[in-house]
């Protein structure tokens, strides 16, 4: 199971947050992923400048925007052999 979690504090929130979980989301159902993926919102991991920011598993990720969506999914959730 790859735990994917995207912030949703305010600042990642106004950085468009709601759209890169849309984004993810979008793309664990386009590749039926979700038994294998759990999606979810979190709280404020204290980088706010840095945002939109993301955990996949332990790793956190900053800068994370809607266009950079797909290209992290391929790099760190489809190669990870999770498919
Ligand atoms: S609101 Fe996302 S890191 Fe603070």
């Amino acid at each position: 199971m790859t735990h994917i979690a995207i912030c949703i504090g305010s600042a990642c929130h106004l950085r468009g947050a709601h759209g890169v979980l849309r984004a993810f989301s979008a793309l664990v159902e386009k590749y039926r992923l979700s038994a294998t993926i759990d999606l979810a919102g979190n709280f404020c991991q204290g980088r706010c400048t840095e945002g939109v920011v993301i955990k996949i598993d332990d790793e956190i990720i900053t800068n994370v925007s809607q266009e950079k969506v797909f290209a992290i999914f391929q790099e760190k959730v489809l190669k990870e052999g999770s498919v």
